[in-house]
């Protein structure tokens, strides 16, 4: 593999302490690879250290101890003139826009390029591909007072982009949007980085984000990085429990304390969350195990959604029938994939370790491909191949949870 574009060695950044204030370790042993060409999300609660992270990268803040390194050049001690040339090759944006009021968009846009002394003619060209790539040719003229929080951010990306950096960093870009303008903006930065190839940084406390469109994720809390790995296997193996955390927040398909005290009111029989993955893909595949051992399913709650890019959730049924055809029931499931037994109304079983979101609306399932009758490459039955889960880990219960097979 190539070098990483960005490598933090054991960063550390300590603000000293005052008269009656202690001292902060807002970024304390970060040993971190990011590799040229991913989108790489950094998720953590505010406070976590996450913009000092992230302003070490262009060394708006200098490492108190460890290095950072930035396309090979290790930025300790580097002096100013060498730092202008590393941060040319950077761009940021920002949850407040950062635009200049008395300026056009076109304005905007085209400060760095007047900071880097581009001829005027080049200058106004490279401001309209900029405004046409980021969909806001029409707002040339516009003061950003008179733009939506969508279009400023979209203005600030332009002017982000305007002198070709290779890396561009987003500080919580997409906190002071609505939902609807949050995908629009992170579909923006996609074609950033698939079709301009600039390596995205992402600094969120919404796993949503992460969920849209990071490869990779790192799990910061207290300072340190907690968690590293592929935004897939964060979700549907989070390991530290502010990941687990985060996971659920985002993902909401499980029931909480509240609702499954509705539902057990609902429903008299037997409860199971199971979990639904692009292995075990088919709910309608799951559907066949529970009839095929005699047992009545029947979906009560859940959600399905996709992370990055691939089906991601859980469903919780109400298995009725015969209780050792049920039992023989969740026994097959769980040769096929994580399984959660939450009991009945009358004997609930203990509830699994882990922690609900505040939210308790019933999860939107969306729409999900299933595959009837298994998928190419899973041939005969599930659980005959693909994934096995660790035994007693549930969809997301315990620090177990779904683990790769090697079959
Ligand atoms: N310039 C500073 N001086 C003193 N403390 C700071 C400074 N910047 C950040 N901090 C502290 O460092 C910790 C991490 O802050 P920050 O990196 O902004 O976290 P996040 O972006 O995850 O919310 C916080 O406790 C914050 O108060
Ligand atoms: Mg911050």
């Amino acid at each position: 593999m190539s070098e990483p574009i960005i490598s933090f060695r054991d960063a550390a950044k300590v603000f000293p302490g005052g008269r009656r204030r202690p001292e902060v370790r807002a970024v304390d042993g970060v040993t971190l690879d990011i590799e040229t060409g991913e989108i790489f999300g950094v998720i953590g609660y505010s406070g976590a250290g996450k913009s000092t992270l992230v302003r070490l990268i262009n060394a708006l803040e200098r490492t108190t101890s460890g290095a950072v390194v930035v396309g090979g050049v290790d930025l300790t001690g580097l002096g100013e003139s060498r730092l202008r040339e590393v941060r040319a090759g950077i761009g940021m944006i920002f949850q407040q826009f950062n635009l200049l009021s008395s300026r056009t968009v076109a304005g905007n846009v085209a400060y760095p390029l007047e900071v880097a002394k581009w001829p005027r003619g080049e200058r106004e060209a490279r401001v309209r591909e900029l405004l046409d790539f980021v969909g806001i040719a029409d707002k040339a003229d516009a003061y950003p007072s008179q733009l939506s929080g969508g279009q400023k951010q979209r203005v600030g990306i332009a002017r982000a982009l305007a002198t070709n950096p290779r890396i561009l960093l987003a500080d919580e870009a997409t906190s002071a949007l609505d939902p609807e303008t949050t995908r629009e903006v992170l579909r923006l930065l996609q074609r950033v980085n698939r079709e301009l190839g600039i390596t995205v940084v992402i600094i969120t406390h919404e796993m949503d984000v992460v969920r849209y469109c990071c490869d990779r994720v790192a799990v910061m809390e207290h300072g340190h990085v907690v968690e590293t790995g592929g935004a897939y296997e964060i979700f549907s193996n989070p390991q530290a429990p502010v990941t687990r955390r985060f996971v659920a927040t985002s993902l909401r398909d499980r029931p909480s304390d509240e609702t499954l005290a509705r539902l057990r009111e609902r429903h008299p029989g037997r409860l199971v969350v199971v979990g639904i993955d692009e292995v075990t893909g088919s709910t309608r595949a799951i559907s066949q195990v529970l009839r095929d051992q005699g047992v009545e399913p029947s979906i009560v709650y859940g959600g399905i959604t996709e992370v990055a890019d691939r089906p991601y959730g859980s469903l919780t049924f109400e298995l009725t029938g015969p209780d050792d055809a049920v039992a023989a029931a969740i026994a097959r499931l769980r040769e096929v994939t994580g399984v959660d037994d939450l009991g009945t109304a009358a004997r609930p079983a203990v509830a699994p370790a882990v922690a609900e979101p505040a939210v308790v609306e019933p999860a939107v399932v969306e729409p999900v491909e299933t595959t009837p009758g298994g998928s190419p490459g899973r041939p005969g039955m599930p659980g005959t191949s693909g994934p096995q889960r660790r035994p007693g880990g549930g969809p997301f219960g315990g620090p177990t949870g779904f683990v790769e097979g090697d079959h």
